[in-house]
């Protein structure tokens, strides 16, 4: 059976997203899962945008063996120079150039006429190619480019040795009837195109990026670049988790096969929300919340007589364990640890201890404990791990008739104990108030949401923020019973990731 290529653009295009900030721990451990998951090329960065980028990326081309490592660059030699300088050490190296390609770009923002673009795709292709033999070459905005320039220049690039050409739908414009029909052209017009791989890379702006996607593969194309949960520039990238699961579910209709382990999908998905901040909405197809929850009688009927009659996929498939057991107060230690590798975990013994005792608390104040909670207080033990200040303790005093309180205790990096209060507006802002007097690191809160992790008035409460702080954004995630509680971890989660950074590079304000 044939076979499509799958690149992951999560730690690139996905991490290009407004309000994306990973640091270069968090890349490195996603792109171990991506590994995991099995892709075949991981594009971990643009290296010539931020030294951040460039240790991001070299860092996972040394310790990442198994995929293709890609690193972007614009055509120009500077940028070459990084990204080989960034992936040389990968065990498969790969250099992906890119150059606008249409009337709309070159008129308005880059200034050049077809025939410099033309000329100047050839040279830098050419001297990507001096440096390893796996190069890809993508014509920017070529959805909204005229089909025989794109010919042209895809003709040039792979004379200059591209051994991939991507077509991008860079603003996510075409629908998958002319996305479709774009491919058909170039697999007829351009004479050498036989000897590379046809890949595609479709934005979301019309919500049709995976069915571009989809129709450009029936058409001949063999690589799809693609983000988890989607995330990526503005309305985000195709999805990875859709493109593979429609190609394995259909494949009465495209006969084509991938390399992913498709058991992986779920703890990769819940990684990357962990980690970039973007929660995963409810209906979000394959990995959403509700995504193979049914409510309607007729329906639960159906799926308990014969599963397939309204599921398409079964959840284990995607890696979505079928709870077997509910845990509660009684539940000791070895039930604990069977639920957690049955949800994918595999913690150490200090890690599993930790997991372990708030795995307690928590069923003291909850009947019982869902796969959900579970999952959360797993995230919560591991997001405290590397803190440089950990909140001990928080006290409110609110209502409609005082002032909001907030007394809160924080051990700071040295061990200390460090205590303060503030009043606020509300519950929530005399918490931050009090926090910011013992941290101190001005920053402003752009972003704030609450949701219950599961149902029922005992639900575990995740709080989900942003601040930012001369101009980067951070985020942070939190989770308890208590949501004034949940929304003092989100905030201390946020700081720590802050001045984790800064003294990543260096700065003598980080501690
Ligand atoms: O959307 C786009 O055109 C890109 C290119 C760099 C491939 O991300
Ligand atoms: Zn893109």
């Amino acid at each position: 059976m044939d076979k499509v290529i799958i690149f992951d653009t999560t730690l690139r295009d996905g991490e290009q997203a407004a309000g994306g900030n990973l640091n270069v721990q968090e890349k490195l451990d996603i792109a171990r899962q991506l590994e995991k998951l099995g892709v075949d090329v991981i594009e971990a960065g643009f290296p010539a945008s931020s030294p951040g980028d460039f240790d991001a990326v070299r860092l996972i081309a040394r310790e990442v063996r198994q995929p293709v490592i890609c690193a972007l660059a614009r055509a120009h030699p500077h940028d070459i120079d990084r990204a080989w300088k960034a992936v040389k050490e990968a065990a498969h190296p790969r250099i992906h150039v890119f150059l606008s390609a249409s009337d709309i770009h070159l008129s308005y923002q880059l200034r050049k006429t077809r025939e410099e673009v033309l000329q100047t795709s050839r040279e830098m292709v050419a001297k990507a190619k001096s440096y390893t033999e796996d190069i890809e070459f993508s014509p920017m905005d070529a959805s909204r480019t005229e089909p025989s320039f794109i010919h042209q220049i895809l003709e040039a690039v792979i004379d200059a040795g591209a051994t991939t050409v991507n077509i991008p739908d860079t603003v996510g414009y075409a629908l998958p009837i002319e996305f479709g029909g774009l491919i058909d052209s170039i697999l007829e017009s351009v004479p050498n195109i036989g000897r590379v791989v046809l890949s595609v890379h479709c934005h979301d702006d019309l919500g049709l990026a995976v069915a571009n996607s989809l129709a450009a593969v029936r058409r001949g194309a063999r690589q799809v670049e693609c983000t988890i949960n989607g995330i990526g520039e503005r309305a985000g990238n195709a999805s990875l988790e859709e493109i593979v699961m429609a190609i394995k579910t259909r494949r009465d209709l495209f006969n084509l096969d991938t390399a992913i382990d498709t058991r992986q999908i779920y703890n990769t998905s819940r990684l990357v929300s962990e980690l970039t901040g973007f929660p995963v909405q409810p209906n979000k197809a394959i990995v959403g919340a509700n995504a193979f929850r049914h409510e309607s009688g007729i329906h639960q009927d159906g799926v308990i007589k014969m599963p397939i009659t309204y599921e398409i996929i079964n959840p284990k498939d995607v890696g979505i364990p079928a709870s077997s057991l509910v845990l509660g107060k009684l539940s000791g230690r070895h039930a604990f640890r069977e639920r957690l590798a049955e949800l994918g975990y595999s913690l150490n013994e200090a890690d599993f201890n930790r997991a372990f005792a708030a795995f307690k608390e928590l069923a003291d104040k909850k009947k019982s404990v869902t796969d959900r909670d579970i999952e959360s207080l797993v995230a919560e033990e591991q997001r405290t791990v590397s803190e440089l200040y950990h909140l001990d303790r928080v006290q409110v005093t609110c209502g409609d008739r005082g002032i909001p309180t907030a007394a809160v205790s924080l051990t700071g990096p040295g061990g200390q104990t460090l205590a303060d209060a503030a009043l606020g507006t509300g519950p929530v802002d005399a918490v931050y108030k009090a926090i910011n007097r013992i941290v101190r690191v001005p920053n402003s809160l752009t972003e704030f949401s609450v949701k219950s992790v599961t149902q029922g008035i005992d639900a575990i409460g995740e709080v989900m923020i942003r601040i930012e702080s001369e101009g980067i954004t951070y985020s942070g995630r939190g989770a308890d019973t208590d949501v004034i509680v949940a929304s003092a971890k989100a905030y201390m989660n946020a700081l720590n990731r802050l001045l984790a950074s800064r003294a990543a590079e260096g700065r003598k304000d980080a501690a």
